[in-house]
Order: structure tokens, then C-alpha cells, then sequence
């Protein structure tokens, strides 16, 4: 049987692609929906996590960057910029190095994981740390690429938003159905509207009768579709979605109202909870950001919002070794050091 490998080839049909596109992959995509046997029985629903974080570069920003990347390299471009908060910079810089591209990336100073950081360092990318947010990085990357010879791959660029949507239809091939809900974390608001699009798309192309309800989660601190207006200082333990004005807000609001779904804010204390939870019962270890949608989903169903038994997604949109600094955090100190005997090793134990 033929092997088609990542989202271009898998799903060509349903994607910009023409007979010039390069058929660029690093494997992204076909990421393991995995069902959450204990979350499912402790909160009387049927759970599952798109597990995003096995991407080739550790978060779901692959899927848009190898089509935005491919397409830039049709038209001929020779230079790609973003503003990232880590995981749009690291997969930016590994698509470019592998298609040959100059990449820059501008990055919040101080406010970028070290896993994320060290990638765009390591695959070659030119990057710069700017005194400023997410949302005044991507102004300037905007204001840029608009007068220079350079492509924008931030999710404004229509072709991430395509590549992107390629993971609704991985969870309807799998469930054979669209879930009741689609449960994610929302920054820049990009996903959430490419999801949405996937699963139009998909029901119009007869794979399956019914839609789901988005259910978008912020940051509290970091909330500026659920509080309805722009956030100018956004603080959050979870850097990804440390964002105060998103650029697709009017797909995110479209998805909502169209899908009868939900925004809410999660706090940075019910994030870690979630974040923790998840990894300790389950064994799947996600970033602090992608955890809002467990969080969010806890909360939804102790306030009788999402139905028994109903079939949610919550969509972990990166890898928890993106942020290996949260994790540490969550206990006191280091491990304790004991000699190297049988016995003080047993003291521990017993
Ligand atoms: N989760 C993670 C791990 C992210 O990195 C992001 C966005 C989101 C969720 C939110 O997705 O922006 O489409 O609503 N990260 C961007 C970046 C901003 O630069 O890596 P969104």
C-alpha cells in the first residue's frame, strides 16, 4: 500500500495545492487521539486529547507552517517572518531550513519557554528578542513584510489556517463522527478558526452529519474575547496564549456563534491543576497553554454546561518539554539526594 506522509499529501484534495507545490514534509500530522479513561470517569463524559505535541517540531504550528512554507517557496520567496510567543518561531525555522528559506523571528523578551527558544536557535533562524508583547511583535512583522521582500507566515496567512484545519478531519476519521465538543485554547485565535473551517468542510464533503460546538479558553489574564476588548498588558503562567489582541478574532467569533459554542477564561491556577492532572493520570504531558482546555472543560461540566456521556476533544496543542521550567516549578526544590546505598534508597520508599 502507497505511504503518504504528512498533511500536503494526506489531504491534498483538500488543500491549495497545485501541481508546483513542493511536496515538503517533516512527517507533521496523524497525531494520536488518545482517550482519557480516568478524566472521562471521574467528570461522566467521554474524553479525548488531541495530542498535538508529537508533532515533528512539538506543537500543531507544523500543520499550517509546511503549507505556508511550501507556498512560499511556489511563489518563489526566499525569506520568511513571523512574531511568535515559541512554537510559530520553532516550526517557522525548522520548514525553512529544510526548504532552504532565510527565517526571522520576533520574539516577547523574556516571555518565550526555553524549548521553544532553543529550537529556532538550533534549526538556524535569525532571532530577535523585542522589548514588547506578542501582539506589538506582530505589528511590526505586519508593517514589515507588507513593504519588504519577505512572507508573513503568521496564522493571517491564509495557507496556515488550511494546513492547520488538516487535524479536524484526523479526529473525525478516527471517531467516524465529529465529537459534541472541540475544546481548545485560544490565542491568536488562528486555531480555533482553522478547526472550525475543517469541520465544515469535511461535513460538506459528506465524511460525517453533524458539527461540534467550539469551546474556545483563554487565559484569565490573557482574555480579550471573553472580556470583549483588547488586553494591552496580557499576563499568563502560559506564555503561548500571552496575547491581548487577536488577529483572527472574527473567526473565532464566527466559529462560536455559528457552532452555538462557548468562550470562557480559565485561571492560571486551574491551568497548572489541569496541566498536572493530565500528566499524573493519564500520562500525557502538555504544555501549560494547552492545558486551558482541560481546565476549561472542568470547569464546563461542574457548572452542568456539557451534557453526561457527551464526546469531548480538548484539542493539547504542544509538548510539556517545550516548558520544562513549569514542570519543575510545580515542586519544592530538586529531587532529594540520598547516598548511594540500598538502604537510604529504601528509607525513601518505605
Ligand atoms: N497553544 C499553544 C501551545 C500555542 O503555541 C498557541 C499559539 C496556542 C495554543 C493558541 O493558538 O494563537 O491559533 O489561538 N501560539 C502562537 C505562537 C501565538 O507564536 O506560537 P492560536
Amino acid at each position: 500500500k502507497e505511504k503518504r506522509f504528512g498533511i500536503i499529501e494526506r489531504y491534498r484534495e483538500f488543500l491549495p495545492v497545485t501541481e508546483n507545490t513542493p511536496k515538503l514534509t517533516l512527517h507533521e500530522g496523524d497525531t494520536p487521539l488518545i482517550h482519557a479513561a480516568s478524566l472521562s470517569a471521574e467528570l461522566g463524559i467521554n474524553l479525548y486529547v488531541k495530542y498535538e505535541g508529537l508533532n515533528p517540531t512539538g506543537s500543531f504550528k507544523d500543520r499550517g507552517m509546511v503549507m505556508a512554507v511550501a507556498k512560499a517557496v511556489e511563489e518563489g520567496s526566499k525569506t520568511i517572518m513571523c512574531a511568535s510567543t515559541g512554537n510559530t518561531s520553532a516550526a517557522a525555522a525548522a520548514y525553512a531550513a529544510r526548504a532552504g528559506l532565510r527565517c526571522i523571528v520576533l520574539i516577547p523578551s523574556g516571555n518565550i519557554s526555553l524549548g521553544k527558544l532553543a529550537q529556532a536557535i538550533i534549526y538556524g533562524a535569525e532571532v530577535i528578542a523585542i522589548d514588547g508583547n506578542f501582539d506589538e511583535a506582530l505589528d511590526i512583522v505586519r508593517d514589515i513584510t507588507a513593504k519588504e521582500p519577505i512572507t508573513l507566515v503568521n496564522s493571517v496567512n491564509p495557507y496556515r489556517i488550511e494546513g492547520q484545519k488538516t487535524s479536524a478531519f484526523e479526529i473525525c476519521d478516527v471517531l467516524e463522527q465529529a465529537p459534541d465538543i472541540l475544546a481548545i485554547p485560544v490565542g491568536n485565535a488562528g486555531n480555533i478558526t482553522a478547526y472550525w473551517k475543517g469541520f465544515k468542510e469535511y461535513k460538506q464533503a459528506g465524511k460525517m452529519d453533524r458539527l461540534p460546538q467550539m469551546y474556545g479558553f483563554q487565559a484569565d489574564g490573557s482574555a480579550p474575547l471573553v472580556y470583549g476588548k483588547p488586553v494591552p498588558n496580557p499576563e499568563t503562567v502560559a506564555t503561548a496564549i500571552r496575547i491581548g489582541n487577536p488577529a483572527s478574532k472574527e473567526g473565532a467569533l464566527g466559529a462560536l456563534q455559528e457552532s452555538n459554542g462557548l468562550i470562557d477564561a480559565v485561571t492560571d491556577e486551574e491551568i497548572l491543576a489541569a496541566y498536572q492532572k493530565l500528566a499524573s493520570t493519564e500520562g500525557v504531558f502538555c504544555e501549560p497553554a494547552s492545558a486551558a482546555s482541560i481546565a476549561g472543560v472542568m470547569k464546563q461540566r461542574k457548572q452542568g454546561k456539557i451534557a453526561d456521556n457527551a464526546t469531548v476533544v480538548c484539542v493539547l496543542t504542544g509538548n510539556g518539554l517545550k516548558d520544562p521550567n513549569i514542570a519543575l516549578s510545580t515542586i519544592d526544590g530538586q529531587p532529594e539526594t540520598v547516598p548511594a546505598t540500598r538502604e537510604a534508597v529504601l528509607s525513601l520508599i518505605f
